[in-house]
């Protein structure tokens, strides 16, 4: 490969990039979380770009991040009302946060043969994730099928000698409550296990509601029983990606979540997280940021996504093919239809119409919905968005509700997930047309048949399938190829 200009390379990162869901615009409703606010942005990318080449690895070598990382921590404390003698990490994202709290639970009680964790089904996968990796068994509980919070008498009786963690969301990220904490961190507490609040997504939101809405449900360290709480900067932080917050309730509880090792003959081994060389560019980029926009900043884009997100709900009680699954905690909208449509094809009609929002499967008894996470930057757009919600709901009235082909379901159904080969999936995406030239994979430009396929199936072969597509899409191609 020849060397190539930099200005060549910005050009065609440049185009690559204008098939990228926008980052910026606030019509973006997953993956990205907006502010607005230009200056900060500016300022999150210049830090970020100044640190990028430094490693948390060794807090002495580069004691600049330390200090930034316990400075952010504090700050997080006194949102998360943490008594004195907390202690906590930053680390590279929820995912890391959620894994490193199950593997604390985990570790702290050698004395368990077989852990397990109690969950309401609306954890999110991250914990699946943590299970997966740290073989701690999944105990899944109903929530409440009308105001999808967890169970707390439910889950109490789930747990037993075994039971290493139990969790609670503050709010769910498919349904957007917070889950009863008082009661479920009651009940941990009397189990003498931990309690772990997820409020990746919630947690730099809902303190600033507070003041606005002082029956908000409790669900931060002043709750007895709490034991760790994650929030994620690169959330409604507004922060560049790479940043989230673990925080403990005393350093004691953190503590079987570091490691080291000197087993080795070069410099040992300590970290406090999952990484071991770790950029120090988005702990930077977010300790600036969040300085930057500062508490009352941060009380002003919670209050505006959160008008936003109560105006959007009215909208969408107002269309009658549509209803809110849940009533909203936070900023946080999940949508549901009636027998006229379904919420794939409006997924697809929106996207037409230049705003992304997420299709959730059905799971158990919990419907399909979409999933709307309402930035500050989307409050100006709300009557565009309403609008075109209520386009995209007749369109996809005018065409029916989205069925997969019985042909398509049988073949999918009639799979083994534990044993699915390049052969099946080659028959199954030829039979789906998702076969381009030379046999390589083409997603197709409407996800609505694709996503009503994967809906009919059960879950784990939802898993399988899509596996082997992720497999397929991730092969390596040859540079400039398109
Ligand atoms: C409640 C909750 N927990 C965990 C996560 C995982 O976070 P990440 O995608 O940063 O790994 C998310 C992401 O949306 C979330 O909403």
């Amino acid at each position: 490969m020849s060397s190539t200009s930099a200005d060549e390379i910005l050009t065609r990162l440049t185009a690559m990039r204008a098939h990228d869901v926008p980052t910026h615009g606030g019509r973006t409703l997953a993956y990205v979380y907006d502010s607005g606010l230009a200056e900060a942005d500016a300022l999150g990318r210049e830090v970020l770009a100044l640190c990028g080449s430094t490693n948390g690895l060794d807090p002495t070598a580069f004691p600049s991040l330390l200090t930034m990382e316990q400075e952010l921590v504090a700050t997080a404390g006194r949102l998360l009302d943490a008594p004195s003698g907390f202690a906590g990490v930053a680390t590279s994202g929820g995912t890391e946060s959620v894994l490193l709290a199950v593997l604390a639970a985990r570790d702290a009680r050698p004395d368990v043969a077989a852990p397990r964790m109690v969950l309401p089904t609306t954890a999110h996968a991250a914990f699946h994730k943590a299970a997966h990796y740290f073989r701690v068994e999944p105990v899944l509980v109903d929530v409440d099928p009308e105001t999808k919070r967890a169970d707390p008498v439910a889950m109490a009786a789930a747990i037993d000698d075994s039971t290493v963690l139990v969790v609670a969301s503050a709010p769910s990220y498919a349904h957007g409550v917070i889950d009863p904490v008082t009661a479920i961190a009651a009940a941990a507490r009397d189990a003498g296990v931990r309690c772990h609040v997820d409020a990746c997504i919630g947690g730099w939101v809902l303190p600033f509601l507070r003041e606005d809405e002082p029956d908000q449900e409790p669900w931060t360290f002043a709750v007895d029983g709490v034991t760790s709480i994650s929030v994620d900067l690169h959330k409604y932080g507004y922060t560049p990606k790479g940043i989230s917050l673990l925080l403990h309730r005393s350093a004691d509880l953190r503590r079987s979540h570091f490691f080291a090792s000197a087993g080795w003959p070069g410099y040992t081994m300590l970290n406090t997280t999952m990484q071991s060389t770790k950029s120090g560019g988005p702990l930077a980029a977010a300790w600036a940021v969040v300085r930057h926009i500062g508490m009352d900043g941060y009380r002003a884009l919670a209050r505006r996504a959160r008008q936003a997100t109560i105006a959007v709900a009215a909208a969408v009680s107002d269309i009658p093919a549509l209803a809110l699954a849940a009533r909203p905690d936070a900023t946080l909208l999940a949508i549901t239809t009636d027998e006229t449509c379904d919420v794939f094809t409006i997924a697809d009609e929106l996207l037409a119409r230049g705003w992304y929002a997420q299709p959730q499967l059905a799971y158990g008894d919990l419907p399909a919905t979409l999933h709307l996470s309402i930035s500050a930057a989307t409050a100006p757009s709300v009557p565009a968005l309403v609008a075109d919600l209520q386009a995209a709901t007749d369109a996809a009235a005018l065409s029916g509700p989205v069925a997969p082909s019985e042909d398509l379901v049988a073949a999918a159904s009639s799979v083994d997930p534990a044993h699915l080969d390049d052969a099946t999936v080659a028959g199954l995406l030829a039979v789906a047309g998702m076969t381009g030239s030379g046999g390589s994979l083409a997603l197709p430009e409407r996800m609505a048949p694709l996503n009503a396929l994967l809906d009919a199936l059960p879950a784990e072969l939802r898993e399988a399938l899509l596996l082997a597509v992720l497999d397929r899409l991730t092969r390596p191609r040859p540079i400039g190829a398109h």
